[in-house]
């Protein structure tokens, strides 16, 4: 297993946020003995060290072996933006991560590969680098294996590598950017992913008032979001989880979100459930059960994982309405209510795994003004939305003329 190393350019802050946020003191005893490897190696630490404050974030980790330069990245970009990376080159990585809606999808499922729909909220790939895991439930370690993971997933890209690769080494271009890049004389598939990585690492948001305002520019928050800061760090406890520079312990938690009644009523949405559980090694009893996410329980096989998800960055998601794993909250707003009545929906439902729920999720009595300020605060975690111009992809060319063929032949 390849491990994210950080390049040493690196400032000590950024390395310490992202490598030691998982440390959270107040995570229950088990919270604390399930937590990820990650979380555990570092449990002696999180028993002594408080979270990590807010701070503003430091440039993104690159991983030792796939180091970022201009030409992988931009090859990266092609790619992202290139349907040909997936089955039947009709969609790739922009189509469920569209820089107009915050680089992810705005529904509450994502839309999934042609005739499926995706079971989980697609996720913002701003900031993805600062991750260690990425995805909901943290499945995948590196954003390399991340990508490959989307393009070849039944329901994301459903893409066969082998044919990925052979459609790419028609396409002169590619076969020109592999080279110079990666010395390939075809497009490997390996380097697919590296480049796509290499791409997403430029995918960074931090200048955002509140990077500004820890930065010591007193004036980028409003006495309002400045009264929201008090609140997140103080009555309404976010800090306990939303902490360090991405504002994510990277741990995994259950909040007590209720499940999408979307698995029960429409028929693809239920197909991609059960096929999930299925892919997910479910027993047979929780196959014919299961009536939501189990989150990072597929990964521990622990029952009390049921219902956890990694807690995700706050940064950024002024632009990625709907939230949470499954969607089900459509608006900031929703979230600081949907926080304040103890981690149930506005009809009293919570997650299918109470038992597992967070002690840390409880009533918090804000009121309306102080349910404002929080929102507002949480707006200060964005700045404008990133844009891009869509690149034009490279085209096809044969690898050989017919006439090119022909003589090959009369020469034998
Ligand atoms: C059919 C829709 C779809 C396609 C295609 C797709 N994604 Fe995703 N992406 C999602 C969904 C949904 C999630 C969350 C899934 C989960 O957690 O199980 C996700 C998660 C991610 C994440 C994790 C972000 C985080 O915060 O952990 C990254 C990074 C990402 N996708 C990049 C890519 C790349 C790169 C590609 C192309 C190779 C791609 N995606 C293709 C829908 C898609
Ligand atoms: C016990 C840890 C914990 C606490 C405390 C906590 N959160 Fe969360 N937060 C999470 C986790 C885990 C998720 C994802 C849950 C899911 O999808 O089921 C989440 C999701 C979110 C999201 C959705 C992000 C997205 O991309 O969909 C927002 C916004 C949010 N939290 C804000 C807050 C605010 C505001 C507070 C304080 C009132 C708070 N959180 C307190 C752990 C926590």
């Amino acid at each position: 297993m390849r491990k994210m190393k950080f390049a040493p350019t690196l400032v000590a802050a950024a390395v310490s946020t992202v490598l030691l946020a998982g440390c959270n003191a107040q995570a229950s005893k088990q919270e604390a003995a399930t937590m990820a490897p990650v979380g555990k190696a570092m449990l002696a630490k999180s028993e002594q060290a408080a979270f990590a404050p807010l701070a503003p974030l430091g440039p993104p980790p690159q991983a030792a072996d796939n180091l970022t330069t201009p030409d992988k990245a931009e090859l990266g970009k092609l790619l992202f933006f290139d349907p040909r990376v997936g089955g039947d080159a009709s969609t790739g990585c922009s189509t469920c991560h569209e820089p107009e809606q915050g680089w992810a999808w705005a529904e509450d499922f994502s839309r999934g590969y042609p005739g499926t729909v995706h079971w989980r909220n697609s996720q913002t790939i701003i900031n993805s680098a600062y991750y260690p895991r990425l995805f909901w439930a943290g499945s995948a370690s590196s954003l390399e294996k991340q990508a490959k993971s989307a393009a070849t997933g039944g329901v994301a890209g459903n893409g066969e590598s082998d044919i990925m690769e052979a459609r790419l080494a028609l396409i002169p271009e590619y076969r020109k950017r592999f080279k110079d890049v990666f010395g390939d004389e075809w497009p490997l598939i390996e380097n697919v992913w590296r480049a796509i990585a290499a791409y997403e690492t430029t995918l960074v948001q931090r200048d955002t008032p509140l990077d500004k305002y820890l930065q010591g520019d007193k004036a980028a928050l409003s006495a309002e979001q400045v009264r929201g800061k008090a609140l997140f760090e103080g009555k309404a406890g976010c800090i306990q989880c939303h902490n360090g520079a991405m504002a994510s312990d990277m741990d995994y938690h259950n909040i007590g979100v209720p499940a999408n009644k979307r698995w029960e009523e429409d028929g693809l949405a239920q197909i991609t459930f059960r096929y999930e559980q299925y892919a997910k090694g479910q027993t047979e009893e929780g196959y014919r059960t299961a009536k939501s996410d189990w989150g990072f329980y597929y990964r521990s096989k622990n029952k009390w994982d049921k219902g956890k998800f990694r807690t995700p960055s706050l940064r950024y998601t002024a632009h990625t309405a709907p939230y949470m794993h499954n969607g089900i909250l459509y608006t900031l707003e929703d979230v600081v209510e949907f926080y304040n009545r103890g981690g149930f929906d506005e009809e009293g439902r919570t997650t299918q795994f109470a038992e597992n729920k967070s002690k840390l999720i409880k009533p918090l009595g804000l009121t309306d003004q102080e349910k404002a300020d929080l929102v507002a605060f949480l707006e200060s975690f964005s700045g404008d939305p990133i844009t891009t111009e869509k690149p034009a992809l490279p085209e096809y060319a044969p690898l050989f003329t017919r006439a090119e063929l022909e003589a090959a032949q009369e020469a034998k």
